[in-house]
């Protein structure tokens, strides 16, 4: 099977897909390495593959039946951090809050960032940003270090107001290395004296889209999450994967280095990024297609359409994991060995995604590099309610692998 995919899906992200879109080691870690140095005895510690970064999808406050999720259904010990998507940036350099009834009148903001009383060790972000967010204001603020001022500025007003940590910057995605660098310089050095955090989202195939200053990034950085999914988004008339670890057996040699999940992270290390700073992406929903014919049903088969809108997220070509478990219980499960993930069918419904095994897969990836830990976009579509097994078993299954 020798696929061409082309790149269009970066820019049509918006009418498809729904990955932070808005609106619409050997089990030993943390390793501990004893070394002798001029007579003393030191201890160095590597960090730890500890990070479980969850974005939270706002808006899902507004989902109906099943699919509502609020602030206090997140369970607060199994995120170490939790990034709020979205916030929107204006072109004068301050941030723009995109829902005002959500986020402060409803107490959106504050009420994530009260799940720190429950864990102290808990860290709360503000996304900036998304896959449909304009990229005209992070330009025109990444090349005036006036605005980079401005937005520095109201990013630490907004931390304080609302008890957050730090920012998220999710520019999808920057022109030009010098003006993101710019960006995240100023933002750095603004942030550092309050100690407040730095990240950023970036696309798992750099090359394709201008590439990034890696190395830089790596320096400024306190955390980089790689967007490993949406590798096949785009309806190309075939059923694909979304988020394979691995290339599969019968993919191209460019596939092998271009869509899949490890090939990202590699491209990111080889590249300069200290792993430390690395997440891979865990996608908790799936692309899903219909199929031709109901007996034809693996991967790389006919499909004629992309799936219908879920009911909850509301994206054609994609469901959440909650509407995935729900809706087709009675599908057939089948686990890619090659690629490290399951896709499931269901008469002629068929859709490629993440499941307990697969999300277990890639956090012990994240061990085996030694990476910062994972991300996740995006908890509220967890299966909350239990349709598949335990309630929020996604989630259960990335924190049970991480302490093993
Ligand atoms: C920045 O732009 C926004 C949106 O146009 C506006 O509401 C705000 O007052 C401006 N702030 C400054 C400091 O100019
Ligand atoms: C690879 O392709 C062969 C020939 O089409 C097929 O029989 C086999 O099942 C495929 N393997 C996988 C893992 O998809």
């Amino acid at each position: 099977m020798t696929v061409d995919l082309n790149i269009e899906y970066y820019k049509n992200s918006s009418t498809f897909g729904q990955s932070h879109r808005s609106q619409p080691v050997p089990k030993m870690f943390p390793r501990v390495i004893t070394i002798c140095l001029l007579g003393a005895l030191t201890e160095q510690v590597f960090g730890a593959s500890d990070k479980v970064i969850c974005y939270y999808a706002s808006w899902a406050v507004t989902r109906p039946g099943n699919g509502k999720f609020v602030p206090e259904d997140i369970n607060p010990n199994l995120c170490t951090h939790i990034n709020y998507a979205f916030a929107g940036l204006n072109s004068n350099g301050t941030l723009q809050i995109l829902d005002e009834e959500n986020d402060v009148n409803q107490g959106g903001f504050k009420r994530v960032s009260a799940l720190k009383e429950a864990n102290p060790n808990l860290k709360v972000l503000l996304s900036v940003g998304g896959a449909t967010a304009s990229t005209d204001a992070f330009t025109s603020i990444g090349s005036d270090p006036e605005k980079q001022q401005v937005l520095a500025q109201n990013a630490i007003d907004f931390f304080e107001t609302y008890n957050f940590d730090g920012l998220d910057v999710d520019w999808e995605y920057p022109y030009g290395k010098e003006t993101f660098n710019a960006l995240l310089s100023g933002l750095k050095s603004a942030f550092e004296p309050g100690g407040y955090l730095l990240t950023v989202a970036v696309n798992s195939i750099p090359g394709e889209v201008g590439g990034y200053d890696i190395p830089t990034m790596s320096s400024v950085l306190d955390i980089i999450n790689v967007m490993t999914y949406d590798f096949h988004a785009q309806y190309t008339g075939q059923t694909f994967e979304n988020s394979p670890l691995y290339g599969g057996v019968n993919e191209s040699d460019w596939q092998h280095e271009n869509r899949n999940c490890d090939a990202a992270i590699r491209y990111w290390i080889d590249g300069g990024a200290d792993p430390q700073k690395v997440t891979i992406g865990i996608a908790f929903y799936g692309h899903g297609y219909t199929l031709q014919d109901a007996s034809k049903h693996g991967l790389g088969d006919t499909a004629v359409a992309p799936n219908d809108p879920g009911p909850y997220t509301d994206n054609l070509g994609s469901l959440g994991y909650n509407e995935i478990c729900e809706l087709h219980t009675d599908g057939t499960v089948v686990f890619l060995d090659d690629m490290k993930v399951p896709y499931l069918y269901d008469d002629t419904f068929w859709i490629g995604y993440d499941n307990e095994a697969s999300a277990a897969a890639k956090v012990q990836y994240a061990k085996e590099k030694n990476l910062a830990g994972v991300f996740i976009w995006s908890i509220e579509t967890d299966d909350m309610h239990g349709f598949c097994g335990e309630e929020n078993g996604l989630l259960k299954a990335i924190n049970n692998e991480m302490k093993k």
